[in-house]
């Protein structure tokens, strides 16, 4: 009697301590139902141009910095490379057009911010986009991402292969920072991938008022394992003489609600299989988040994004995006800005 009374106590401690394993289930990028998912069958929210968040400046594509984009959910980045003004070797400038127009600083601090992030939150897996602006060469992004000290995180996909690990895999594995280049790309540097050798871009060109396109733009007329589906607008405005592609803050509820909605139903459908990376500007307007929720498959999980004190959406018209935009008169943004404000 005694001992059935101990093997009673025993079964009931062992059945709890399941009870207690499985009410600790691991998430994988916010969500359990995405652990057993391999890297190409999840679908990521991205910020194009993530670095380019210089409040107020005209040409900014986000209103928050990267640490808050990351905290928010945001999984993959969208980066452009240039030489820093010295050409030194072992560092890379976050640019926008042209660094005269809007520069976000060294890469290798936004590295340690992404660095951070991952150090803090080890159930993520993150993702980088290299716009190579700059010709850089993958040598010269290996001694930046090493001097940030990032490079037990990188993780490298064997060209040819379209057999990915699943997210949990890449979790216990630490290998959980994925990166891929737009040119540049070579054996040297196996971490930093040919872009399109793995992913297909939709038209990044999209003009505010035209429609959203569910077509193979990059590489041209070739499908991939997965694609972006390019997902922001810019309104062209000629300034001295040069016409300056600028994001449209004012527009990002709509652009970042309804709108994303219908384009990334059209590509699911067009493309049958789910946009891998939807990448938008201001990504905290509309329902980027719910939106990638819903292609997921999972019920969101109410994690809003945070709302800027002072967005772009009102400081682009403040003296800020003067003092940025050195490239072309002070008249001349006065004048753009006019327009912007029709
Ligand atoms: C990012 O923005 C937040 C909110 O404005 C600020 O507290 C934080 O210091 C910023 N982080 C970096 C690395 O600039
Ligand atoms: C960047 O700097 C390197 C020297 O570190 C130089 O070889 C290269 O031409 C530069 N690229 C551009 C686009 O100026």
């Amino acid at each position: 009697m005694r001992s059935s009374f101990i093997l009673a106590l025993a079964t009931a401690l062992v059945s709890s301590s399941l009870v207690a394993r499985s009410d600790a289930q691991q998430l994988c990028n916010g969500y359990a139902e995405l652990c057993a998912k391999t890297y190409d069958q999840v679908s990521y929210a991205t910020t194009h141009n993530a670095y380019a968040s210089n409040t107020g400046a005209l040409a900014a594509n986000q209103d928050n910095n990267i640490s808050i984009q990351l905290k928010d959910g945001i999984r993959a980045l969208m980066l452009d490379a240039y030489n820093t003004s010295t050409n030194d070797p072992n560092e890379i400038e976050l640019c926008h057009t042209s660094c005269s127009l809007l520069d976000a600083g060294p890469l290798t601090k936004t590295l340690g911010q992404i660095k951070a992030f991952l150090d803090a939150n080890p159930n993520e897996v993150v993702t980088i986009f290299w716009e190579n602006a700059g010709n850089l060469t993958p040598a010269h992004f290996q001694n930046a991402y090493q001097a940030a000290g990032v490079t037990n995180y990188l993780y490298t996909q064997t060209t040819g292969s379209t057999t990915w690990p699943t997210l949990a895999d890449m979790i216990s594995s630490g290998k959980r920072l994925v990166n891929y280049v737009d040119s540049g790309a070579d054996a040297s540097v196996p971490w930093l991938m040919a872009e399109y050798d793995f992913v297909f871009e939709t038209p990044f060109e999209i003009a505010l008022g035209a429609a959203y396109l569910c077509t193979v733009d990059r590489p041209k007329d070739q499908r991939k394992q997965m694609y972006v589906m390019n997902h922001f607008i810019s309104r062209t405005i000629a300034v001295s003489g040069v016409n300056a592609d600028l994001p449209q803050p004012g527009a990002a509820d709509q652009t970042n609600g309804p709108d994303l909605v219908s384009h990334a139903n059209s590509c699911q459908s067009t493309f049958n299989q789910i946009p891998t990376f939807v990448a938008v500007d201001f990504y905290e307007k509309g329902s980027l988040l719910q939106t990638v929720a819903q292609l997921n498959g999972v019920t969101f999980n109410n994690k809003l994004p945070t709302q800027p004190a002072s967005s772009t959406t009102s400081g682009a018209l403040s003296a800020k995006s003067i003092i940025s935009a050195r490239a072309v008169s002070a008249a001349a943004i006065i004048g753009a800005t006019s327009l912007l404000a029709l």
